[in-house]
């Protein structure tokens, strides 16, 4: 139990990556609060965990949603150890056909919802009463295509590059309170937007070559990384970009 007593908030915990890291930090002890804009099926995870899980709605590009987000977790349990900044969402197009709607869409969450979030834990994280040595930690989730450029993803990658370096801004403003701030850079992932691209087998085909382990990533294989970083076994990791993606080699 590496989370055991700990208090988690995960956005975009609901479905996909999110809801991975939710299941993996519950079975590690963790009280979770799975923050999205719809429940989707979480409640069906409140019969296993009890009152250890919560599903609190919020849209993180909106700066009200977002503390009352906080608000809620202090006051279901108490403070905030862990915040994974997962929500996110993919606008593809092409620079030239790209609506300002989508770039927009694709900025305000995927960016302003990881400073949102983040500026919002800060409080609770700091006033937390943590053993001597813990610290709280924050999880930004960016994605492989951060550092890669790869035609008509260019919102999504800016944004993602952003969080990377958004990352390492709050690692150093963050570890005077007792914060440590990371990055969690995931591959293709069989769940959420990297089933997507592995249903569309001509995509899947241009990439399956570049991956080292050959295959999709799982999506409990992003959980382990994510309660890797967050517990004490991490410890030593701050500001830092974990890439969780099957050794992709971009150049083969
Ligand atoms: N799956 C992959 O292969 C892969 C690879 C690299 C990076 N990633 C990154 O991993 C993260 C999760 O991706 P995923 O594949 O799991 O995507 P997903 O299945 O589409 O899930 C996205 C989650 O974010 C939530 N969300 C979206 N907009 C939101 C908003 N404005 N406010 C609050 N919640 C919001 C969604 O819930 P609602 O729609 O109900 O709000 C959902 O829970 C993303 O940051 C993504 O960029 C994924």
């Amino acid at each position: 139990m590496r989370l055991d007593g700990r208090i988690a908030v995960v956005t975009g915990g609901t479905r996909g990556l999110g809801r991975a890291i939710t299941e993996a930090y519950l079975a590690e002890g963790a009280s979770v609060v799975a923050a999205a804009r719809n429940p989707y099926d979480i409640k069906e995870l409140a019969d296993e965990y009890g009152d250890r899980l919560l599903y609190q709605p919020v849209d993180v590009t909106h700066e009200r949603s977002v503390q009352e987000l906080m608000d809620a977790a202090v006051a279901a349990y108490g403070g905030i150890d862990i915040l994974v900044n997962n929500a996110g969402v993919s606008r593809d197009g092409k620079i030239a056909r790209l609506s300002v709607a989508d770039w927009n869409t694709t900025l305000a969450t995927n960016l302003t919802g990881v400073f949102l979030c983040t500026r919002a834990a800060i409080g609770p994280m700091t006033a937390r009463d943590r053993a001597e040595g813990q610290s709280g930690h924050i999880i930004n989730v960016s994605s492989c295509v951060a550092g890669r450029a790869a035609a008509g993803a260019a919102a999504y990658s800016a944004s993602k590059a952003a969080v990377e370096m958004f990352t390492r801004t709050s690692a150093v403003e963050l570890a005077p309170r007792g914060i440590r701030v990371n990055c969690l850079s995931p591959g293709y992932i069989d769940e959420g937007m990297g089933k997507e691209l592995a249903a569309n087998e001509r995509a899947w085909e241009a990439y399956r070559g570049r991956l080292l382990a050959g295959r999709l990533g799982r999506p409990e294989e992003v959980g382990a990384a994510a309660v890797f970083l967050a517990s004490d076994d991490g410890s030593y990791v701050n500001g830092s970009v974990v890439e969780v993606n099957g050794g992709l080699n971009w150049a083969a």
